[in-house]
């Protein structure tokens, strides 16, 4: 059997540290009998030198378009705009599947080069669920930024920008010190606490030093009631991590913020599922999406605010959460999709890349209409 290649690519996206393929992955697939292709790159949080000690071979920023074509690219962010055809393989997020603005001249580029995406958002196992995701570390780095927020807020301040950190221990320890050495005392709700986003939202409060008797955890069961929710009101951090399908009562509202007054214990509202601009948002506080140089913003109550002088309530809104921690986001996201990629020199028959080539074919068919090619 010939070997298979593997090719990984660097990543355009300004701030995009996190990779794809980490040295870990890239040397149990070698291990496999892959040869893995890495394209030398700064703004990777892994040295290049990390990936060339265990075997893999470095290649030219951005050669990707020269590689044979029967080498499959892995890489995480879409490709930049272009028109350009893609003749090759090609393993990564694309958001062109439901309708996204270019989605069809996305698609186009394969159908004139005559390649293939296999969308990382689309490797399902058998059951439908995905096969990796990023979610973990959006609530760990989520359930950060807010920790960070109600710190600066305690101290009279605004956060200020966020950088990403070089590990995890790093951000433990940053957050520990900005609360004098531990979070105790602090009083948390994580709703969607079950699931990927919320788990991690949890395992963050808890190693900051919250205690567990802190950190209330929601789900379904607490919030079959309907909401708005008193019990929001009266902690300190409020962090959703829901994965919202279907018409909800709100969680919280704003004149329920107002109609708490000056006693009102929630300080900030972290919304990592961040579907702000979904008209079902359980959230409808807020309408923007904040950034890691501007990570809060305050809600606007209004005149009521100072007429009542009413305590300050930050909103952490940001839509890639993840990328503020990119070593341990990288290395959990590429561990779940290496049992698919193990399986890549059977992709004919592989139900997890069988099922997204389909996807891909149908996709790529309603763009060709679209595009009228
Ligand atoms: N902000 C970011 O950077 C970022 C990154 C990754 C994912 N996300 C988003 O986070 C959300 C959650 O993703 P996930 O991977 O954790 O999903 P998941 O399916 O693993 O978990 C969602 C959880 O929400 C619970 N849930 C759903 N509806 C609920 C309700 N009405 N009340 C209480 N609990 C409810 C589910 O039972 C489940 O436990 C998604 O919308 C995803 O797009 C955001």
């Amino acid at each position: 059997m010939s070997t298979q290649h593997l090719w990984l690519r660097c990543e355009k996206k300004e701030f995009e540290r996190r990779s794809a393929l980490t040295p870990t992955t890239a040397k149990k697939l070698i291990d496999a009998g892959f040869q893995i292709s890495v394209e030398r790159d700064e703004q990777r949080i892994f040295d290049d030198a990390e990936f060339e000690a265990v075997g893999c071979t470095l290649v030219d920023n951005n050669s990707w378009p020269n590689a044979p074509t029967d080498v499959p690219i892995i890489g995480l962010k879409d490709l930049p705009v272009s028109q350009d055809p893609l003749p090759h393989t090609h393993i990564q997020f694309a958001h062109c599947y439901k309708g996204q603005a270019g989605w069809s001249s996305v698609l186009a580029r394969f159908y004139k080069g005559g390649g293939t995406l296999y969308d990382i958002e689309f490797l399902t196992d058998a059951t439908g669920r995905r096969v990796t995701a990023f979610g973990y570390h959006a609530g760990f780095a989520g359930a950060a930024a807010g920790a960070l927020s109600l710190a600066a807020q305690q101290s009279g301040k605004k956060l200020g920008p966020l950088d990403p950190y070089e590990n995890e221990t790093a951000m433990i320890k940053d957050i520990k010190n900005v609360f004098g050495g531990s979070a105790n005392g602090v009083k948390v709700l994580v709703i969607g606490a079950l699931g990927r986003c919320g788990s991690g939202a949890v395992d963050l409060f808890r190693k900051i030093g919250v205690a567990e008797d802190d950190i209330l955890k929601w789900d379904m069961a607490e919030t079959a009631k309907g909401g708005p929710f008193q019990e929001i009101m009266d902690v300190d951090i409020f962090v959703n991590c829901i994965y919202l399908s279907s018409s909800i009562p709100p969680f919280v509202m704003k004149d329920q913020i107002i109609a708490a007054g000056k006693a009102r214990q929630l300080s900030v509202v972290v919304d990592v599922s961040c579907d702000t601009s979904n008209p079902f948002n359980p959230i409808p506080i807020y309408s923007i999406n904040t950034t890691f140089p501007e990570p809060t913003v305050p809600l606007d109550l209004g005149c009521v605010s100072w007429v009542h002088d009413l305590p300050l309530l930050s909103v952490v809104s940001i839509d890639h959460l993840p990328s503020l921690l990119p070593r341990e986001a990288s290395e959990q996201f590429s561990n779940g999709l290496l049992p698919s990629l193990l399986q890549l020199p059977q992709r004919s028959t592989a139900q997890v890349w069988t099922d997204a080539e389909k996807l891909f074919k149908e996709k790529q068919r309603d763009a060709v209409v679209a595009e009228g090619l």
